[in-house]
C-alpha cells in the first residue's frame, strides 16, 4: 500500500531556498556548498540542488551543523547615530546597531554604513531577502546628503555624475544636486551601488573632505519621524515593495543589455 503523506506539497520546499532563507548565505554559494557534498539531509549526502525537503521533518546540516527554520521573519528600519558600529558585535565594546534594537530575533545589518556616517539602515534575519538588496545586479538606489569642505565645482560634479574610475574600475552614473545655489558645500548623491567607502572615495578623489555624512533613501524607504538610535519595523507592503523593486530593476537592466 502507498503510504499517504501527512503534510501537503506546499510543505516541500527546495533545499538551496531553505539553506539561504536560514542563513546568512547567498543561493549561489549554498549552490556551491551542495555541490562540493558539504550539505546532508537525515545525514545523507546530497549534491543536487533543487532537491526537495519537508523543513518541519528533514534534518538539513552544513559541514555538519545543523540548519534550523528562522521562525519570524523581520524586517528593521533604523536611523543608525553616529559613533555606532554597523556590525553584529564589536570586539572592541563600541555600541553596535544591533544593540540599539530591542529584539529577539538573530537580526544583522544590510550592508554598512561607516562608524561616522549616521541615516538609513534595515537590519532583518532574512539572508535571502539581504542578498538580493545587496546584489549589484539589482542596482538599489542610495540616497546619501553630504557636507563637504569646500564648495562641489561643476566640473568635478560632471565627472561624478558619469562615472569615475576608483581602484581601477569605473564607478556607474549617479544623480548629483545641491540643497541651495548658495551653498554648493551641502549635496545629495544617489548612488546605485555600495562599495566600500564609496561616496567618500568619489569626493576625495578630487581632494574634498566629507565633513558630514547622512543615508537619507533606501530604494523606496525614507526614514519619516525616526529620530537618531530610534527603529521601527517595516510593514509587510514596504518589504514586498523593496522586493519588487529589485525585479523591475532586473527587468530594465535586462532591457538595457540588449
Ligand atoms: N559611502 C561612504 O563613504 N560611507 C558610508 O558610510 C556609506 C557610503
Amino acid at each position: 500500500m502507498i503510504q499517504m503523506k501527512n503534510f501537503s506539497e506546499q510543505e516541500y520546499i527546495r533545499i538551496n531556498k531553505f539553506i539561504a532563507t536560514n542563513t546568512k548565505l547567498s543561493r549561489r554559494k549554498v549552490d556551491e556548498y551542495i555541490l562540493q557534498g558539504r550539505v546532508t539531509i537525515n545525514n545523507i549526502t546530497i549534491t543536487d540542488t533543487g532537491f526537495k525537503i519537508n523543513p518541519l521533518k528533514d534534518k538539513i546540516r552544513l559541514d555538519g551543523e545543523l540548519i534550523r527554520q528562522s521562525k519570524r521573519k523581520v524586517y528593521i528600519l533604523l536611523n543608525k547615530p553616529q559613533k555606532t558600529i554597523t556590525t553584529v558585535s564589536d570586539e572592541k565594546g563600541r555600541t553596535t546597531v544591533v544593540d540599539l534594537i530591542k529584539t529577539k530575533e538573530k537580526i544583522f545589518p544590510i550592508g554598512r554604513l561607516d562608524y561616522d556616517t549616521s541615516g538609513l539602515l534595515i537590519l532583518t534575519n532574512d539572508g535571502e531577502f539581504a542578498n538580493r538588496m545587496m546584489h549589484p545586479t539589482y542596482k538599489i538606489q542610495k540616497t546619501y546628503e553630504v557636507k563637504l569642505s569646500k564648495p562641489l565645482e561643476e566640473k568635478h560634479k560632471n565627472y561624478l555624475i558619469k562615472g569615475i574610475i576608483l581602484n581601477g574600475r569605473k564607478t556607474l552614473p549617479c544623480k548629483i544636486e545641491y540643497f541651495s545655489k548658495d551653498d554648493k558645500r551641502k549635496i545629495k548623491i544617489t548612488i546605485s551601488e555600495g562599495k566600500n567607502r564609496q561616496v567618500k572615495r568619489m569626493f576625495e578623489k578630487f581632494g574634498y573632505k566629507i565633513f558630514k555624512l547622512h543615508r537619507s533613501k533606501y530604494g523606496n524607504l525614507s526614514l519619516g519621524k525616526l529620530n537618531p538610535g530610534e527603529w521601527r519595523y517595516l510593514t509587510q507592503k514596504e518589504v514586498l515593495k523593496l522586493q519588487s523593486l529589485t525585479l523591475t530593476n532586473n527587468k530594465e537592466n535586462a532591457i538595457r543589455t540588449k
